[in-house]
């Protein structure tokens, strides 16, 4: 993936785990030093390294590290870096969902080799939606739970998150989250 993705990973352990515990992290991942430039793009096996050595040394299973990961990337790292983006994208969370594809889109200029996930929103009831992902890879599956649940935070929405079902593809992944939203006030 580009080196946006492991410059914010990186940024995310200096910012609350501190320098020693990325040089220990760098270390086990044995990935090349220049492996964080932020507009080129690497194979995946560096950044599912980088991934694999964090959360070996926070003691995290793979899937608690992405979505710690989703969870910084949705608070703190886009908000920092995307934030005219993220606030074009959206304001409220359905909205937000529905428009993914083209935020992706629109900085897919500068990103020109990328492989963004896609989106798609369908309603169910008024209270109940299914959020459809569909990657070109597998195992990011919490990587979206946890920017889910920063969204959660940023619309001050408290929407209860499930995965209702996953399909493996020959290339990637569908996952079909149920979003539960509470019910509108006077129901
Ligand atoms: C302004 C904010 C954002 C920017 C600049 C951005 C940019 C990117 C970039 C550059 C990649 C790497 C793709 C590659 O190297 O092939 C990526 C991947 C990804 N993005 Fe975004 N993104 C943003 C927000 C979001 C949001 C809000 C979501 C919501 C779920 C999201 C979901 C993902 C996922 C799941 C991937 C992993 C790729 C995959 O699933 O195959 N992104 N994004």
């Amino acid at each position: 993936m580009y080196g946006l993705i492991h410059k914010a990973l990186e940024s995310m352990v200096l910012s609350h785990h501190g320098e020693g515990t990325w040089k220990k992290i760098l270390a086990t991942s044995e990935v090349e030093s220049d492996s964080f430039l932020t507009m080129r793009s690497y194979h995946d096996e560096v950044t599912f390294a980088l991934v694999g050595a964090a959360s070996q040394h926070l003691n995290l299973s793979t899937a608690e590290c992405l979505e710690a990961f989703g969870e910084y990337w949705l608070m703190e790292f886009a908000p920092k870096n995307y934030n005219m983006l993220l606030k074009s994208t959206g304001r409220e969370p359905i909205e937000f969902l529905g428009n993914l594809d083209d935020l992706h889109d629109h900085i897919s200029s500068a990103f020109t080799e990328f492989r963004p996930p896609s989106f798609a929103v369908e309603e169910i009831s008024e209270t109940v939606y299914l959020l459809h992902y569909r990657s070109s890879r597998k195992g990011l599956e919490s990587f979206v739970v946890g920017i889910l649940k920063g969204l959660k935070k940023r619309f001050e929405t408290d929407i209860e998150i499930e995965v209702e079902s996953r399909e493996q593809l020959e290339n990637g992944e569908h996952v079909i989250f149920q979003l539960k939203f509470p019910r509108l006030a006077g129901d």
